[in-house]
């Protein structure tokens, strides 16, 4: 499935840190301003302390011939002391405020990233890479900050420190610039082959990754359990799983080797470098180039100098190059296309009109739904029928505003869907999915949580249940509404018509004045989902109500039926007008016939299996 997918774009270092300045600098910018601030002096006095012990040296130097008094040397260690002291100071409060100010940031991010989901087009969410974007941004803002913080410390930081060593050593002897050159090259190189090499391992790890959790899954996983166990699978899937893990181990053995062995090599370059530095700084010393100071205060630095290219390269730049993938995932969610509409409060219920709608999906040529028009009138029960992938489940999502139209338009009582907020779009719907969740929590829990703020009873409840075919009472609910709908805790198990029930009657328990089941009757039978459907026709009244499905048998009972082909309306009328002409819909309806008729007359009891036959068409819909 992975394979299939568009590659990712790619976002450079410098387009991240652009694009995450605004929105990180912005949440806080007074405190970026300070860290900008101290983070410079940092740097900079970090090189002045270099300075400072020269002085001292040549002072006491001076001092040890004669040539100066003890008072001047004692002047050069109080400023070489007070800029020690400064330093550590400085150095405390750079490494505190980041801890501190981090999770203010955080709780910006966390707060945008909840206000751009709730304003992402539904849309969106029908593209499973983008669906990735977003379980993936979360831990990308956070990483997004870190990376901002060592961009700034790199900017702010190191590179006056840098800079001004690199202008003190140019001032003593033009050459020993290239010192910083010298320390520096090995280390890069060594940060770049092990970047290569560990990326390269990270793409022949995730196919055996893979395989192993697979293995691990088919041994521990509930749905395997029984079955692996019970066929004797487990001790197969354990040799595999091992195998896998065994390889796995070798790859990263092997990647750890080569890239540790070029660490030495490049370490030992360092080392040939350092020596070269200081014999360049002796050479210049018997010369008298530069001062027994300087010599003692460069030869001093130079460690430091290398540990903090080691800091900057491999541990800062490497964790930049690390994150770069989840920050590109949270950037491309704050890219994520927003819904724009100015309307908050769902317009005053009444008709719906399309006006030759039009919509495709995104990456998909043919369109859905094609060139649709008709009214959804206040009060209506409405049926859309049609075979699968017709363009049913579309255009229910274009009626309630769920998506836009490419072409045309979808009034909601003279409102046009595109002024809709996202605020306003389920203020008045309810609706029963095919894909309907089942709840680890209680049966009323299951029921409410469609509506949470609405006052109710458990009459209100017994309603719904009743409506929707079910009833506490039922074996399954040993608590009543109580009853745990989980095995996980300690609950019960039920059955997929059960569930599918709980499904509907949460559906009715919302405040409405629309009511949509889009086929949550799919995994039932023809006959049950009839039954639901003539209940629901029932206690639509005065309510507008769409219901959808690829079985005509059971709407029979709507106001009017919508007939769809390949995304287009080819019929509109009620079952008699509809029956009674040559079209699409008697063709379906021919061929579904004899779901309903076969048996005609037989017991009306249901027996286990396809007990739907039994039942004469006619009767079932009475
Ligand atoms: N999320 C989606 N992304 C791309 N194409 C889709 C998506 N959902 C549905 N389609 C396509 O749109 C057409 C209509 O689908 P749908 O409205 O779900 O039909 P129905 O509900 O009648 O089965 C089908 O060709 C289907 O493949
Ligand atoms: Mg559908």
């Amino acid at each position: 499935m992975t394979e299939t997918r568009p590659p990712k774009k790619k976002i450079s270092v410098f387009n991240a840190f652009r694009r995450l300045v605004p929105v990180i600098y912005g949440a806080t910018p007074i405190f970026f301003l300070v860290y900008t601030v101290i983070s410079i002096s940092h740097g900079l006095l970090w090189g002045v302390e270099t300075m400072m012990q020269q002085r001292f040296f040549d002072t006491a130097t001076l001092f040890a011939i004669g040539k100066n008094q003890f008072s001047t040397v004692l002047r050069a260690l109080a400023f070489l002391g007070g800029a020690n002291i400064f330093c550590q100071i400085l150095n405390g409060v750079a490494n505190y405020l980041p801890d501190m100010f981090a999770q203010k940031v955080i709780g910006r991010l966390t707060a945008g990233i909840n206000k751009k989901m709730a304003k992402l087009d539904p849309i969106v969410f029908e593209n499973t890479d983008k669906l990735d974007d977003i379980n993936k941004a979360e831990q990308g803002k956070n990483n997004s900050i870190w990376f901002m913080f060592i961009f700034t410390t790199i900017f702010t930081f190191y590179l006056p420190y840098f800079l001004f060593m690199g202008w003190y050593l140019f001032t003593l002897k033009p050459i020993l610039v290239l010192s910083i050159v010298i320390i520096f090259v090995p280390t890069l190189l060594t940060q770049i082959i092990r970047t290569k090499v560990f990326t390269k391992l990270e793409d022949k790890l995730a196919p055996k990754r893979r395989e192993y959790d697979y293995y691990e899954s088919c041994m521990v996983s509930r749905e395997y359990f029984k079955e692996t166990r019970l066929l004797g699978g487990f001790l197969y899937f354990k040799k595999l799983y091992l195998e896998s893990l065994e390889a796995l181990q070798l790859l990263r053995f092997k990647a750890t080797m080569k890239t540790n062995l070029i660490e030495l090599l490049m370490r030992l370059l360092t080392v040939i470098g350092f020596f070269t530095i200081f014999l360049m700084l002796f050479n210049a010393l018997m010369k008298r180039e530069i001062t027994v100071g300087a010599f003692a205060a460069v030869t001093n630095s130079v460690g430091l100098l290398y540990s903090i290219m080691e800091e900057v390269v491999c541990r800062h730049i490497g964790h930049m190059a690390e994150s770069m993938g989840s920050i590109e995932n949270y950037l491309n969610f704050l890219d994520l296309k927003e819904r724009r509409g100015t309307v908050v409060v769902a317009p005053i219920w009444g008709d719906i009109t399309l006006k030759k709608v039009s919509f495709s999906y995104p990456n998909k040529e043919k369109p859905a739904v094609k060139d649709a028009s008709f009214t959804l009138k206040k009060g209506e029960t409405l049926a859309i029928v049609g075979e699968n992938g017709s363009g049913k489940s579309t255009l229910i999502r274009l009626i309630t505003g769920l998506y836009l139209p490419d072409e045309g338009h979808v009034f909601i009582n003279g409102v046009d869907t595109r002024e809709l907020g996202i605020e306003a779009l389920y203020q008045n719907t309810s609706a029963v999915f095919q894909k309907y969740q089942k709840y680890q929590m209680t049966l009323e829990e299951n029921i409410t949580i469609s509506d949470p703020l609405r006052k109710y009873d458990e009459k209100t409840l017994d309603g719904v249940c009743q409506k929707a075919g079910t009833t506490k009472e039922e074996a399954s609910f040993p608590d009543g509404y109580n009853t745990m709908l989980s095995r996980e805790f300690d609950g019960v198990d039920l059955s997929g018509g059960q569930w599918q029930r709980i499904a509907i009657a949460r559906g009715f328990f919302r405040t409405h004045n629309l009511i949509i089941l889009d086929e949550p009757t799919a995994a039932i039978d023809p006959y049950e989902e009839t039954r639901v459907y003539n209940r629901f026709a029932e206690i639509s009244k005065n309510k507008s109500a769409i219901i959808v499905t690829h079985r005509l048998g059971s709407v029979k009972l709507a106001h009017r039926i919508v007939v769809m082909k390949e995304g287009q309306i080819v019929q509109i009328g009620t079952h008699d007008e509809l029956i009674s002409g040559p079209g699409e819909y008697q063709r379906l309806y021919r061929t579904q016939e004899k779901w309903y008729i076969e048996g005609v007359g037989s017991d009306k009891k249901r027996t286990e299996k396809g007990a739907w036959k039994s039942h004469n068409i006619e009767e079932t819909f009475a």
